[in-house]
């Protein structure tokens, strides 16, 4: 302790030498800032319901009702490019074999391009005599640069993002389809007529098959929003875009949910640190709680659109839009859904279609759920192999190739519901 006094320096000696004259301030204040981080991390802890609140609607297989006509007010959609053939008839046989094969939900594909008649005919026989087909282009007042947008301030983030190897930030393209995805395609005419969508996206894959309604399903159950993967998203996508939505819910003074819980984690720094030091950092809110970076992989999203034409999404996004972040950081429709519904839905709204296998790119959700024991651990999705128990869908099959999605996320985000 001597040895250690002798080298401070002399500013540093009379600040020990002051604490230690001071030393019953000195702990009380202590004390004071251990309470108060106590209830602050209180207030993010998630109560698990006692009942679970987001079952699978149904497990195993059912025998679809063979009707000729749709029965929900509903469309499978899909946004994709000319180049995209060949994923987009991978998907569409996928999901027509697992699913529409028996439920003859219309197709509804959007380019923002005019499509090839190549794209149409491959397309078209993919989906087979079984359900309605059409194409349609989106007009450029849905996809390209809004006026209010600096474009030279827009290309020049693009380079740095893309030198900074941001996936897919240097691509403008890519700007415009999240923008789309994420403020736009509810109000595409060729979507309007509809309430329930299910996105598809190109080279996807169902690996277990769905023998009943999801559409129906969702709509008896009072759900609007509907996932298969839960996972952390990159953060240098998005650094202020938390800030800016948390911000807004501070001023509308909106409730905070048990969803938005789950993907925040409370900061364990005393309050000053908390209030003036850690909201200047990305990705946390203006009491320096951090976003996980949990959100829904919404290129599997099956969902309410009028969730989306509601007055206060659309508030939500206006305001992101004249931001610009869509533009000048690589904001993702993923983590706009994602945060939206957090903000806007309680949690049993939303619903984990836990039954359904699905494969995207390079990883993939196995419809397991989790044995006894794990579920008791609060392992509600099982992570590793000894977790995993039955198969909750019908006639899974598993990719075996291909890498299963960790259950963090989804452990955080299901212990609002079970
Ligand atoms: C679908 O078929 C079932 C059983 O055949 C029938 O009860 C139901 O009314 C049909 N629904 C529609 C919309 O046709
Ligand atoms: C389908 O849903 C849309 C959007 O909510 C609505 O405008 C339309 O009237 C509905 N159509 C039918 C047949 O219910």
């Amino acid at each position: 302790m001597l040895i250690l006094l002798q080298r401070l320096s002399s500013p540093a000696k009379y600040v020990f030498h002051t604490l230690v004259a001071y030393w019953k301030v000195v702990a009380v204040l202590a004390a004071i800032n251990i309470v108060e981080i106590y209830y602050h991390i209180k207030d993010y802890k998630i109560t698990r319901p006692s009942a679970n609140l987001d079952p699978p609607f149904y497990t195993g297989c059912q025998t679809p009702i063979l009707n000729t006509t749709a029965r929900a007010n509903a469309t499978m959609m899909m946004l994709a490019r000319n180049s995209d053939a060949g994923g987009a008839v991978a998907s569409v046989k996928s999901i027509q074999e697992q699913f529409n094969d028996n439920f003859h939900y219309p197709w509804v594909f959007l380019n923002d391009e005019h499509f090839s008649g190549e794209f149409m005919k491959e397309v078209t026989s993919a989906v087979g005599g079984n359900a309605e087909v059409s194409f349609h282009s989106i007009s450029k007042d849905m996809w390209g640069f809004p006026e209010w947008i600096d474009q030279e301030r827009a290309q020049k983030a693009m380079h740095g993002m893309e030198s900074r190897k941001i996936y897919n930030a240097g691509k403008e393209s890519y700007h415009h389809m999240c923008r789309f995805q994420s403020g736009f395609f509810y109000d595409h005419p060729a979507l309007t007529s509809y309430k329930w969508y299910w996105r598809v996206e190109p080279d996807i894959q169902l690996t277990c098959a769905i023998t009943y309604d999801p559409f129906v399903s969702m709509d008896l159950n009072n759900k609007v929003y509907g996932y298969t993967i839960a996972l952390w998203e990159l953060g240098k996508t998005v650094p202020s875009l938390f800030r800016k939505l948390s911000d807004y819910k501070l001023r509308k003074h909106i409730p905070t949910t048990t969803i938005w819980t789950a993907m925040v984690d409370p900061s364990w720094a005393p309050l000053p640190i908390r209030r003036f030091i850690l909201p200047w950092l990305r990705n946390r809110d203006a009491r320096g709680n951090l976003w996980n970076m949990c959100h829904f992989w919404s290129n599997f999203e099956i969902a309410d659109m009028d969730f989306f034409r509601s007055r206060e999404y659309r508030e939500l996004f206006q305001l992101l839009d004249q931001d610009g972040g869509f533009y000048y950081e690589r904001w993702g429709d993923a983590p706009v859904h994602s945060l939206a519904a957090a903000m806007l839905l309680k949690a049993e709204q939303l619903h984990h279609f836990s039954d359904v296998g699905y494969v995207h790119s390079s990883l993939q959700y196995c419809a397991y759920e989790s044995k006894r024991d794990a579920f008791e651990r609060g392992r509600l999705v099982p992570g590793s192999k000894e977790e995993r128990g039955e198969m909750l869908g019908c006639n899974c099959k598993c990719d075996e190739g291909i890498e299963i999605i960790g259950s963090t996320c989804f452990n955080r985000i299901r212990s609002t519901v079970m």
